[in-house]
């Protein structure tokens, strides 16, 4: 379960600024229900979870666990949309350091022929065992024709040929849409196995589609469990938005106040993927005709060491929003020293997670007193369900709260206009 308290953030507005937001807010959330807004050829992400594809998950479970028992390294080759989710919810879901399962490593989402170099080094590398390495490969465009994922594909898929042979085939997986793009020729001339991401699901709402329960299977994680909870969270919005609309009314109050970054921040560093994740939702969705809060992500206490200082007494203009997870269980815990030359022994007895919640507090508090509006999105646990939970939360707050800016929450034009110029500097043909 995901609940946002955005009480600290509603003091900083009169009665008459949130009231007059509200009205709006409501007026967004039932054109969306209506599909009155705009963009509704985009609401896929909502109908998968009302009809749940159990066969599709399992088909995930079946290819997911077969590279988690063989496989050494998945490379997840992807960008934007077509690999944040993945990666949130992987990071947020499995060991940091572990023995078991593949290392997930990710390509695609640049254009560094020195990564990419040392990537292919790396995979050359045997185990330490002196086998090689298993590697299975999954390239994600919606697409087919993003030229970051597109080079990423064309070098790894040869290196894979060149390491496996014809076994490459079954080592390879595609997803992308039903037709069309670069990527469907590729599928279709060499056999790789191919899934699916419907037309009308965009990159950024694509998690719960194989875009992301491919990886995110292969990593472990029960995909079942993460879907039921997105599932339970759409029935439960679907009964009562009052938390998701308190929490929206007062985001749009204070953007229509003039605060223009929205600072996505948490204490717990397998989180902040998942800041990574919104900061795309937020951003690509409401970065449009000079609109919108510029999204930007921390992870503190790390951060607070470096642009701590910017939120508490920099200019004003800063919302921020805090991913804490509730019930975080106990793990180390400190104990006294006979000589305390730290002076640490007054923590003794208590979790490093007890002295994590008291320095979120503390900075809620001291942060809040600096004059910053703080939104704080408590999630129940680190578990798949509440991180299904959290993932349909944010995507409908995400569709409402672009419809308060009267823009279209599922387009990206805005995306086009650096790919023009690199490709006309690239000279390609149209
Ligand atoms: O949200 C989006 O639609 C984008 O971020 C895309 O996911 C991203 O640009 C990658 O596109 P594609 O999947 O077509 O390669």
């Amino acid at each position: 379960m995901i609940r946002i308290d955005s009480e600290p953030a509603r003091k900083f507005l009169s009665d008459e600024e949130w009231n007059t937001a509200r009205n709006i807010v409501k007026d967004s959330s039932e054109q969306l229900d209506k599909r009155t807004g705009k963009g509704t050829e985009w609401l896929g992400w909502q109908s998968i979870l009302e009809e749940p594809n159990d066969a599709l998950l399992e088909n995930m479970e079946s290819i997911g666990s077969e590279i988690h028992k063989n496989g050494d390294v998945l490379i997840v080759c992807g960008i934007g949309g077509s690999y944040l989710g993945a990666r949130a919810v992987i990071e947020a879901l499995t060991p940091e350091f572990r023995d078991r399962g593949p290392e997930i490593i990710y390509a695609g989402h640049h254009i560094s022929g020195r990564y990419l170099k040392r990537l292919m080094a790396y995979l050359d590398r045997p185990r330490a065992d002196g086998s090689p390495k298993q590697v299975y490969l999954n390239v994600i465009s919606k697409s087919g024709t993003t030229m970051e994922t597109a080079i990423a594909f064309r070098l790894l898929r040869k290196w894979m040929h060149d390491r496996y042979g014809d076994e490459a085939v079954s080592r390879i997986f595609c997803t992308t849409s039903r037709e069309g793009g670069a990527l469907n020729k590729i599928i279709q001339a060499y056999g790789y196995r191919k899934f699916i991401l419907p037309d009308d699901v965009g990159g950024r709402f694509s998690v719960l589609t194989p875009v992301g329960l491919l990886p995110i299977a292969a990593s472990g994680i029960d995909v079942k469990r993460l879907y039921y909870g997105a599932v339970d969270s759409r029935r439960k919005l679907q009964e009562d938005r009052a938390n998701l609309h308190e929490y929206l009314t007062t985001r749009f109050a204070l953007y229509r106040n003039g605060y223009a970054i929205d600072l996505i921040a948490s204490f717990e560093p397998a989180l902040v993927s998942m800041g990574g994740w919104l900061q795309q939702l937020y951003g690509e969705s409401e970065g449009k005709n000079g609109q919108g809060l510029f999204p930007a992500v921390a992870q503190y206490s790390t951060d607070l060491h470096s642009i701590g200082q910017m939120v508490q007494d920099g200019k004003r203009n800063i919302i921020e929003t805090f991913l804490h997870v509730k019930n975080a269980e106990p793990t180390v815990s400190l104990t006294a020293e006979s000589r305390d030359y730290d002076g640490l022994n007054y923590l003794s007895g208590k979790t490093m997670e007890e002295v994590n919640e008291k320095a979120f507090q503390g900075t809620v508090q001291a942060h809040s007193e600096g004059g910053v509006p703080i939104f704080i999105a408590n999630i129940d646990e680190l578990s798949a369900e509440s991180i299904g939970h959290a993932i349909y939360y944010f995507e409908l707050a995400t569709a409402i709260f672009v419809y308060t800016l009267g823009e279209n929450p599922f387009d990206q034009p805005g995306v086009e206009a650096y790919k023009k110029a690199m490709y006309r500097l690239l000279g390609k043909r149209d």
